[in-house]
């Protein structure tokens, strides 16, 4: 993980926020690289979820809502973790992750991870997790309002909206990617746990009775999608199905990457949740709002609360484990080479394109084969600059999947050479051939 901290702010993926200032703890910024490469991650979800299918449908909702929505959810009362505070340092700790850590079988032989000591704790307190603020300008009478601690409330008060207005029928889904926020205590892990961060939730609503099939269908289709369509590695990924249900849900597990490090369990930490959580959330939005959001089968002349089907991904811990993934260092010629094998349709950068000197109408023909690429909506990079290793070197710490030189043949005969990050095999092919050789190898 240092390692891949190190390389991330080195090229440009994530930077520390704040950090002139020394840094904000648990929060970070995406550079040039990481937030191409977190679009990339993001796309390729709503292409799965949203543009691949007809019964699902995209939404956007704000991420201030109305304070009842929070109640009716459960996150006032249920969005707790109980801490703990040391009366010598006072650090706080979650007291599961405390003991978890230490060791220690109760919080009265627990020391003290910040200063040593060793029993010296105040009474476990419940802490709710929600970032409040206030809406309007005066702020004695303020209105308390939640920043959203997850998308999918934004989603259940919006089900008739979009099931009207696409005029969708049951079983289907509404898709959401967007900001959530928590005030975690358990602080670390770069990009794993933060306090603001990216979901991308799925809420799929179905008739009552049909939703353990429904889970089960998810589930698989939930892991094909990082291991075929994000490329992680199977041996990496596991499932761990929840044995302690959260208030909302009757059957729940996680999709696993192993990330190692302290990252969650022994490395293994969760990406994404799959949950079915039951009519609990539209019962009680239609409880605590007043309204009906019962649907209509027009068939069956039924009327019904649908199950919900849930499926939860962060967008942040799928691009850290797209990264964890990705790094490799190996020995070539005598020296460490680095290298991010990021699947080429992920990547930030789809190509580096080289003329091999700064001279004989090299340049310009590398800048108007960057430009082709550019125009058909391939990222590049052009780089006349130090020795040709070089250059291929830094692409491969970057994670670009392809080097394109321009060298004294290419204005000979018109090829040019193609090298392929991973294998750092060489080939070559016409100038002209480049883009479609590209485009056939990124999609
Ligand atoms: N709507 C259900 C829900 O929010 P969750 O398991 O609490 O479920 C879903 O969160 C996903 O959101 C997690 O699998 C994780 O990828 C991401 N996530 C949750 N808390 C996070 C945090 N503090 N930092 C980064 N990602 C987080």
């Amino acid at each position: 993980m240092d390692k891949l901290v190190s390389l991330s702010k080195r090229r440009g993926y994530v930077f520390q926020s704040s950090e002139i200032y020394g840094g904000t703890g648990s929060v970070w910024d995406y550079g040039p690289l990481g937030v191409e490469l977190k679009r990339n991650v993001k796309e390729a979800w709503w292409r799965a979820m949203v543009h691949m299918r007809d019964d699902i449908e995209g939404l956007d909702a704000a991420i201030l809502m109305h304070p009842r929505v929070w109640e009716a959810s459960g996150h006032v009362e249920n969005f707790t973790d109980p801490l703990v505070e040391c009366r010598n340092c006072h650090r706080r700790f979650r007291v599961d992750i405390l003991l978890a850590e230490t060791g220690a079988a109760d919080l009265e032989h627990a020391q003290c991870p910040s200063c040593g000591k060793s029993g010296q704790w105040t009474e476990p307190r419940q802490f709710n997790l929600m970032f409040k603020t206030q809406k309007g300008a005066a702020e004695d009478s303020a209105d308390v309002i939640y920043l959203r601690p997850e998308t999918a409330q934004g989603i259940y008060v919006n089900f008739l909206n979009v099931q009207q207005s696409a005029r969708q029928k049951i079983p289907f889904g509404i898709a959401q990617i967007g900001k959530a926020f928590r005030n975690e205590i358990t602080p670390g892990n770069f990009t794993f746990r933060t306090l603001e961060f990216e979901q991308m939730e799925m809420q799929f609503f179905v008739k009552p009775g049909t939703d353990g099939e429904w889970f089960e269908r998810w589930r698989e289709l939930r892991w094909k999608w990082h291991q075929e369509t994000i490329g992680l590695a199977a041996d990496r990924l596991r499932y761990h199905p929840h044995e302690k249900l959260a208030h909302y849900a009757s059957a729940a597990g996680d999709v696993e990457f192993f990330f190692g490090g302290t990252i969650g369990d022994e490395g293994w930490g969760e990406i994404e949740g799959i949950h079915n959580r039951t009519d609990f959330d539209l019962g009680r939005h239609q409880e605590y709002s007043g309204k009906k959001l019962q649907y209509v089968d027009p068939q069956a002349n039924e009327r019904y609360l649908p199950y919900i089907i849930e499926t939860s991904a962060g967008a942040d811990r799928v691009t850290l484990a797209v990264l964890a993934n990705a790094y490799r260092e190996e020995e070539v010629e005598g020296e460490v080479r680095t290298v991010l094998s990021i699947k080429p349709s992920l990547a930030p950068l789809k190509a580096g394109v080289f003329p091999l000197v700064k001279k004989d109408g090299m340049p310009e023909r590398a800048t108007q084969i960057h430009e082709d690429l550019r125009a058909r909506g391939i990222p590049s990079f052009y780089d006349e600059s130090g020795a040709i290793g070089r250059r291929y070197r830094r692409q491969d710490e970057a994670g670009t999947p392809f080097g394109i030189t321009v060298d004294g043949e290419t204005m000979a005969d018109g090829t040019v050479t193609v090298r392929e990050r991973d294998t750092m095999q060489q080939t070559r092919i016409s100038q002209d051939e480049v883009v479609r050789y590209l485009e056939e190898r990124i999609r």
